[in-house]
């Protein structure tokens, strides 16, 4: 088992220093059944600032339940450490951990009101009467359900019933608060609604918050910041903007919207620069690796933009002074979806490269190229991005 660090904060160059709450080293999860083997979790180091509102996204099966009924202690790790501000807690049952799990079910006791519900681990905890009703009267006001305290879970909107859970999981003020996929029964709307709501309790409670989603529009509006995972290990860790701007795999780039795919080779290099051959002509970028290389680059369609060619001749590919590298090819289709316009081109090579076009000012939906007719593609070189293709 990994000693416990003494170092228990973080510093990257640009961000202040940040407490750490929790803190796996190396923990794997290796679950045995009568069908097999299987490694859930593949060696995770990870570090949740306090107060920070982290999200674990990824696809079904990757781990994310794991990971956080780890955190729980509802799952032993096969190896490795959980660190609760500085201090292991692998060996702490879930009951003496100061942590609280949101569920999808929201677990309401049926014959219970949604007071006594609230109240429920008050009572166990043998916290005094008067300030059971202080607290409760709290997070009924916070929760916005103010009025509603008589009532049973039954008689309650599904929304409702959500906050109901969240409120019992808060008013015994835990640690960190673990919330596995809770809005994935509400219809569309509502989950819109209480993912703002839930942000908004949050941010108002301060409590540090691990959840759990496999939905990427959930993880990029909610989070502070997001674990990206897949197959039991971590892809990538970081703000929303970074995770959507600066995906450093192909794995992220794919699951994280949409992303061109683009196979390029390093043909040399000048010191930081590589010198890489892509899509039939050379431009510089900042990438590791020796001449020889092959490497994958991504380029995200709202990067992209689709002009007429200028004469129908004019099938060449440069580089401009300003940076934008220029392909030409066809307009193979042309979705109109209201909010922009979705372009397809495919090059000489059959290559195909995605368009999103927002209508902006200078190119309305009308000025769009007819399908079929020959296109330039203008990729800027610096949305360009070399990502790790694989492991
Ligand atoms: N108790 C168990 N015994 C054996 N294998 C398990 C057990 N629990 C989970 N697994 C396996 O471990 C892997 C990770 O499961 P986990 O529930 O953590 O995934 P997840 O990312 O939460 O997926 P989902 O999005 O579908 O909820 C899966 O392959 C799963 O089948
Ligand atoms: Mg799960």
């Amino acid at each position: 088992m990994t000693a416990a660090t003494n170092n228990s904060s973080i510093s990257t160059p640009n961000a202040p220093e940040q407490a750490v709450a929790v803190r796996l080293v190396g923990v794997q999860k290796i679950y045995d059944s009568s069908r097999g083997r299987h490694e859930a979790l593949k060696s995770v180091d990870l570090d949740i600032f306090d107060g920070e509102f982290l999200t674990i996204l990824g696809p079904s099966g990757c781990g994310k339940t794991t990971l956080l009924r780890t955190l729980a202690g509802f799952e032993q790790p096969t190896k490795g450490d959980v660190l609760l501000d500085g201090k292991s807690i692998t060996n702490v049952p879930p009951n003496e951990r100061p942590m609280a799990m949101v569920f999808q079910s929201y677990a309401l006791f049926p014959h219970l009101t949604v007071y006594d519900n609230i109240a429920y681990g008050l009572k166990i905890a043998k916290v005094s009467k008067e300030e059971i009703t202080e607290r409760v009267e709290v997070v009924l006001s916070i929760m916005d359900l103010v009025g509603l305290g008589d009532r049973l879970p039954t008689q309650l909107s599904g929304g409702q019933q959500q906050r109901v859970a969240l409120a019992r999981s808060v008013v015994v003020r835990p640690r960190v608060l673990l919330f596995d996929e809770p809005l994935s029964n509400l219809d569309a709307r509502l989950r819109d609604q209480m993912r703002s709501e839930l942000r908004r309790i949050q941010r108002q409670l301060g409590v540090t918050s691990v959840y759990v989603t496999h939905d990427q529009t959930e993880a990029m509006a909610m989070s502070d910041r997001i674990v990206v995972m897949s197959e039991g290990h971590i892809e990538q860790v970081g703000n929303p903007q970074e995770i959507y701007r600066q995906p450093e795999s192909l794995f992220v780039a794919d699951f994280i919207g949409k992303a061109n795919v683009l196979p390029a080779l390093i043909t040399g290099r000048v010191g930081q620069q590589a010198h890489v051959e892509l899509l039939g002509t050379s431009v510089a970028v900042d990438v590791s690796g020796d001449a020889g290389t092959g490497i994958t680059m991504v380029v995200r369609p709202e990067d992209v933009s689709i002009f007429p060619l200028a004469s129908p001749n004019d099938h060449h590919t440069n580089v401009t002074d300003d940076g934008v590298l220029e392909v030409a090819g066809w307009l193979r289709a042309s979705e109109y979806v209201g909010a922009a316009t979705l372009l397809t081109v495919e090059l000489g090579d059959g290559t195909l490269i995605e368009s999103v076009d927002h209508h902006t000012a200078a190119l309305g939906p009308e000025s769009i190229p007819e399908e079929g007719s020959g296109v330039v593609a203008r990729l800027p070189v610096d949305a360009l991005r070399a990502v790790r293709d694989g492991r």
